[in-house]
């Protein structure tokens, strides 16, 4: 070290080496990686050595996607900036200019405006198909479809479609498959076990839990997981060390919110489909979650106002469950698709597809189930 107060106040005490035996896992809040010299350099870019620097990876960012491959049944996993970082990675790990993709209607509208919006610009040409309605993809297959996308469950009328049924079907048509699990975390579901090629999360969600941060994993076979990465750090989209240490913390509880959520969600939906002001309940049937490895239906339930003008006072009465356009907190809250996910609706789709007016998207919490179903009823007015 130097000898004088400049140059000591700058390197003075910093033992980046030091072994201590932290219970948790200490947070790499650095940009960069020191080497002792250049055999170690040369060591790094022979694969011999982990990190260079936090775009090309971080050590808080390998604990988030190597649990979450884990707990999916996948080899490996790459964190992202957020799910959609996550999601553009996946597309594009196996996507080509030319291609086609074809997608289940019900994406997230983030997912459409990447593929439609911004893919499409590579000449990538995405078809929607209702999965519903459809018995095969056989006839939407083209020579350039690569890759069927779909969603455990959609947002925000909550459909649960035959996953290994339709994986089936497109792994027999050549095609890969790419799983958005977000809604139902591998808690409940592991596409990977089913045939998906690659399945991905907005960890800003329930694997976070705690809506205090946004991130994203992608999941899947190394080989494709390798590009993905690639892809990650060549577009910018790395993870930064604290929003990967406070979701891996908040991976850690994944399991006990789950349970309480889902069991939540059971009792508010069993409420509100008895409930005089509420028209639709939306909440995926047992049968429809048959593949599920759990008897759980997932913890967000939507419903319809019989009186779609009752809405604003709806949220207004509201009291501490909040209006928040996310959801898979630990607090129970509230959206409303029609003004804030689905805004880009004209009134004809938004009949065609019930998300109307009157519709609202419940995530349900960890609170007491009779709390929440009292605050609803003062809401819903009884
Ligand atoms: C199902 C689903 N996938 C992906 C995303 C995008 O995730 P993020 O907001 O972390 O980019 C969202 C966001 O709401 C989502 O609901």
């Amino acid at each position: 070290m130097g000898e004088r107060f400049e140059t000591k106040t700058v390197h003075i005490g910093h033992q980046p080496l030091r072994q201590v035996a932290s219970k948790s896992t200490p947070i790499y809040q650095t940009s960069v990686f020191a080497f002792p010299g250049l055999e170690e350099v040369e060591q790094f870019y022979a694969g011999e050595g982990e990190y260079l620097y936090t775009r090309n990876g971080n050590p808080n960012q390998a604990e988030l996607s190597d649990a979450i491959a884990a707990l999916e049944g996948a080899e490996a996993g790459v964190s992202a900036a957020s799910g959609m970082g996550a999601i553009m990675a996946g597309l594009l790990a196996v996507l080509e200019p030319g291609d086609h993709v074809l997608a289940s209607h019900e994406i997230y509208g983030g997912t459409y405006a990447l593929l439609h919006k911004e893919l499409s610009r590579f000449r990538i040409d995405l078809e929607c198909v209702n999965l519903q309605e459809l018995r095969t993809l056989a006839d939407h297959v083209r020579p350039t479809t690569k890759l069927f996308f779909m969603e455990t469950i959609t947002n925000p009328l909550l459909t649960v479609a035959d996953m290994p049924y339709w994986i089936r079907e497109a792994k027999e048509l050549g095609l890969k498959v790419m799983v958005d699990n977000t809604f139902a975390t591998p808690y409940l579901v592991q596409p990977v076990t089913l045939g998906a090629d690659l399945v991905v999360h907005s960890a800003t969600k329930y694997i976070g839990g705690h809506s205090d941060v946004t991130a994203g994993v992608l999941v899947g076979a190394s080989e494709l997981i390798g590009r993905a990465r690639e892809i990650v750090v060549n577009y910018g989209a790395s993870l930064s060390p604290f929003e990967a240490w406070l979701t891996s913390r908040g991976l850690k509880t994944l399991a006990l919110r789950m349970d309480r959520q889902c069991d939540n969600a059971r009792e508010v939906a069993d409420f509100l489909s008895q409930h005089p002001a509420v028209g639709t309940v939306y909440y995926p049937a047992k049968e429809a979650t048959s593949f599920f490895c759990r008897p759980k239906q997932g913890a967000m339930v939507s419903f319809t106002l019989v009186d779609e003008k009752a809405i604003y006072d709806f949220y207004r009465k509201l009291q501490w469950i909040k209006f928040a356009p996310s959801l898979a907190g630990v607090e129970t809250s509230v959206s409303h698709p029609v003004t804030t996910s689905h805004r880009a609706f004209t009134e004809e789709q938004r009949q065609a597809t019930g998300i109307t007016m009157g519709l609202v998207r419940l995530s349900v919490g960890i609170e007491s189930a009779a709390d929440i179903i009292a605050e609803l009823d003062r809401a819903l007015g009884k």
